[in-house]
């Protein structure tokens, strides 16, 4: 444990004494708290975190740092499409994926290190419960999916294969998210494939340069953010936990988007194919301000240009056709090789850009009260998981399909979009939407047919209550044999017992 003399001398180098400024009121296990957390700040780097930090917050407010005249759109044969391929090569892709999954050579990793402040909830996201019939978690949607994925490969290279889960998580998630995946026995997946780990906190400072106390003994800290990953996979070694496991390549997902495809055979395969170290998923943008990142080439290197940052005349710029000149919408579902990875974490992680968001931070005033501000006094720096897409030597886009991979949960319901009901129902249209193309018929509580609709209005349910486990179907496969001329009387829960009656009645 560091010594207060030893504390006490780091924070003036790094020009942050003010941190002690309540120590003789502090108990003895809230002193060593405090010493805890200043023996994980190296002065030297704290010194130059503040310093960045001030200056970043200054050139946020000018417009200097903006990209937007730089920014162009990224040419359309750049980007491989879901919509624009034939059935034929789809599948060409979705077999190169299945055959490297069979291989042992695929592996996704969860970035769940955020603090989900939008959602507002006091636990991780991916325990969230959007409502579903199945009262099922965005973690056991994404467990059995996994599942779902091996069973394919398998079945069809006749192998026993495994996709590791690593989960990257911070200091607000790792806890309580640990204990949920032990309570849920790791939704039958074995623990030895799924892990954990930390990315690093650091401090929020204040426009005087000075780090934040948000109580006498603790400093306002923050994860930092999701480009944070390339730290954290160096320092829990998890480049070479890949490595042993032979794994060449890795599907990075964001927690929050109910329809993600775990390790997509057909985007895997296409990058693959494409021979890509660096890959990621786009949509149309469904709107200008739509609250998405926008990928493109910003001197001639592709980058996204985060929602936050791009500037709205730029966001609204139209190509001659009346389309958004700047549509391929971020989806945070990025692919990555090994070997990129690692050519990241030793050449060019410190490189990476540090995003600034200024933010309210509750803090202790010099009386040792707590203060919720009511405008802004913090400055949280970020790095982003995208921005390692300059580094790439050969980047791919694909294109995927709104309605069947992308809504995401990011605001609690009351929210006018990507709320839990926005999610629910979003899985529920999808899973309806496969049962009538395997040839189910609906059926009300009183036995009456429920007309069948094929185009749905995004903001109301299906007509029929539909929902399709991942360990029975994840892609829409394997349905007909299923649901064909069945009678399915709504609300309608298709988990592997039905599927075994379903089996038995045919
Ligand atoms: C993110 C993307 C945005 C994209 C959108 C799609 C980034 C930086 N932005 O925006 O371009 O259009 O998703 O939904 O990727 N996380 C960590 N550690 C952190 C911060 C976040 O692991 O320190 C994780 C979150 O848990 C989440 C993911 O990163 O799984 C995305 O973070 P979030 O803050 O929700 O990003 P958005 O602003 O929604």
């Amino acid at each position: 444990m560091l010594s207060f003399e030893a504390a006490k001398a780091r924070l003036e180098t790094a020009g942050q004494s003010h941190v002690l400024q309540f120590w003789s009121e502090l108990s003895a296990e809230e002193s060593s708290a405090l010493l805890e957390e200043i023996s994980l700040l190296k002065p030297e780097e704290l010194l130059e975190h503040c310093r960045a930090a001030v200056e970043a917050a200054s050139r946020h407010s000018s417009a200097d740092g903006r990209l937007d005249a730089r920014m162009e759109p990224v040419p359309p044969e750049f980007i491989g499409s879901v919509r624009k391929s034939d059935e034929e090569r789809l599948k060409m892709w979705g077999d190169e994926g299945l055959l490297q999954i069979s291989q042992d050579r695929v592996a996704v990793l969860l970035l769940a290190g955020g603090q989900g402040t939008r959602l507002g909830v006091p636990y991780p996201k991916g325990m969230y419960n959007v409502g579903l019939p199945s009262g099922k978690t965005l973690y056991q949607i994404q467990a059995e999916g996994i599942q779902k994925v091996q069973e394919l490969a398998n079945l069809k290279h006749g192998c026993r294969c495994t996709i590791p889960w690593y989960i990257m998580t911070s200091e607000f998630t790792l806890g309580p998210t640990e204990k949920f995946f032990r309570d849920s026995e790791y939704f039958g997946l074995c623990p030895s494939n799924v892990v954990m780990f930390e990315q690093r906190m650091i401090p929020a400072v204040g426009f005087d340069g000075k780090i934040i106390l948000e109580k006498k003994n603790k400093i306002a800290m923050a994860p930092d953010g999701n480009g944070g990953l390339y730290r954290a996979l160096v320092d829990n070694k998890i480049i070479e936990d890949m490595e042993r496991r032979g794994l060449e390549y890795l599907h990075v997902y964001c927690v929050d988007n109910i329809l993600v495809k775990m390790a997509d055979p057909v985007f895997i395969g296409f990058c693959v194919n494409k021979g890509a170290d660096c890959g990621a998923k786009v949509l149309d943008k469904a709107y200008p301000s739509e609250p998405v990142g926008v990928v493109c080439r910003v001197d001639g290197l592709y980058q996204v240009i985060e929602y936050s940052e791009i500037q709205p005349e730029t966001a609204e710029l139209r190509g001659p056709g009346g389309e958004l000149l700047f549509s391929a919408g971020n989806i945070c579902n990025h692919f990555f090789t090994r070997g990129f990875l690692k050519e990241v974490a030793e050449k060019f992680e410190s490189q990476l850009k540090q995003h600034v968001a200024i933010k309210k931070v509750p803090f202790v005033d010099g009386e040792g009260n707590l203060v919720k501000p009511t405008k802004p006094n913090g400055i949280k720096m970020e790095k982003f998981v995208f921005d390692v897409f300059q580094f790439s030597n050969k980047f791919v886009a694909f294109e995927v399909l709104r309605e069947e991979e992308f809504s995401p949960l990011k605001n609690a319901d009351g929210a006018p979009l990507d709320t839990p009901t926005t999610a629910r129902r979003s899985l529920l249209a999808q899973h309806y939407r496969w049962a009538l193309a395997a040839g189910g018929n609906f059926l009300d509580e009183q036995d009456k047919p429920i007309p069948p609709k094929h185009s749905m209005t995004k903001n109301k349910d299906p007509p029929a209550i539909c929902e399709i486990s991942p360990l029975v179907s994840y892609f829409g496969e394997g349905l007909e044999k299923l649901l064909k001329q069945k009678n399915l009387k709504s609300p309608f829960l298709l988990d592997e017992n039905e599927a075994k009656n379903l089996v038995q009645t045919t």
